[in-house]
């Protein structure tokens, strides 16, 4: 198979950043996404309805004429999130999704959460009235390795937390191991999952193997090959709980390339070409679609995108930009460390 056309696909997990970073990245999602959750990290925080109202704003100023894409918001969970608020914002149509940060868990999560009891009233709220939780699902504990902090945050937060709440609706964002892959397969009830592009490509080898590569490393860190393994079985199974979200996170190479590097792969560009090779790789061509273009908007309760997107697979590598600029400085894109030959006609 060479030409392959699917449903507009959307990014369950995307961050645009502000200012003159949010100008430059957007286009490369908005090529050939629909819609995104976009996520509230920014400094500070998308907190409140009237916050998410004013970024929705300058993210449809951002984005160039002629251009089709709809920002999905989020709120950023705290301590002292207003319940009554959130769930007017909800109302309104202006927020998707509420975010879960685990305070200190990664870039920008300071204002987030500390103690899950604090916000039990704001999550009942959101069980009651079907708001979707997104959740970075690591724990912060200094004792716990960072390679385990997923698998214990499941053990010790998720677990209770649906146990006591389950109704509630969650999606475990970009799962990193098979422990988290297990969990969202067996578990009863609302939950789903993401993963990212950069997860199914590469492994810790690839970051730390022969050099460290700092434009591999982002939160959650990846795992090893066994894991990587069992993150592309879930996306190219054709079950629906897990979809796209690409946690496209920019950073200037600056910023990346440090004594002390920021966390974050940006992989909007390319992410689609990226796809396609794994899907490929896996013989499940035929289950990109439901990844990419269906699960989401089911999950969430939306349609599917009318329009389509044709992918082609070229006989040689196809070009990508090494970086692309933003008026704050170069962002590296993601390179998987092979060439690609598929291409979004
Ligand atoms: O690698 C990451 N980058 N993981 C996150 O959770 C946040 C993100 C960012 O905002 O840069
Ligand atoms: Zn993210």
């Amino acid at each position: 198979m060479t030409r392959l056309t699917l449903r507009r696909p959307d990014d369950w997990h995307l961050h645009l950043r502000d200012g003159a970073m949010l100008e430059a990245v957007l286009p490369e999602t908005a090529r050939h996404f629909a819609r995104a959750i976009i996520m509230p990290n920014l400094v500070p925080p998308v907190v409140t309805g009237a916050d998410a109202a004013a970024y929705r704003d300058r993210i449809l100023a951002a984005l160039p004429e002629g251009m089709d894409f709809a920002p999905l918001m989020t709120l950023y969970l705290t301590e002292d999130t207003d319940p009554e608020d959130m769930a007017a914002a909800h109302a309104a149509g202006l927020v998707t999704a509420v975010k879960l940060y685990p305070a200190g868990a990664t870039t920008n999560s300071a204002s987030g959460v500390r103690d899950i009891a604090k916000v039990a009233s704001v999550l009942g709220k959101m069980a009651e009235i079907g708001l979707p939780l997104c959740i970075h699902g690591e724990v912060t504990t200094p004792e716990v390795d960072i390679f385990d902090r997923e698998k214990v945050f499941i053990d010790t937060v998720l677990e209770p937390l649906r146990h006591r709440l389950p109704e509630l609706k969650v999606t475990l964002e970009h799962i990193t191991t098979s422990d988290g892959i297990e969990y969202v397969t067996e578990a009863q009830g609302d939950i789903a999952g993401t993963i990212t592009t950069h997860h199914l490509m590469i492994n810790r080898n690839h970051m730390l193997v022969g050099g460290i590569r700092p434009h591999y490393y982002c939160l959650p860190v990846a795992k090893r090959s066994t894991h990587q393994q069992a993150l592309r079985r879930a996306a190219t199974s054709g079950n629906p709980r897990f979809f796209l979200g690409t946690d496209s996170a920019p950073h200037t190479d600056p910023n990346k390339e440090s004594e002390c590097g920021c966390a974050g792969v940006f992989s909007a560009t390319n992410t689609m070409s990226c796809l396609a090779h794994v899907f490929e790789e896996e013989g499940a061509l035929d289950k990109l679609e439901g990844f990419t273009s269906l699960f989401g908007p089911a999950r969430y309760g939306l349609p599917p995108n009318e329009a389509t997107i044709t992918l082609e697979k070229r006989a040689t590598a196809i070009p990508y930009p090494e970086k692309i600029d933003t008026g704050e400085g170069p962002v590296t894109l993601f390179d998987p460390g092979h060439p690609l030959y598929w291409v979004v006609v």
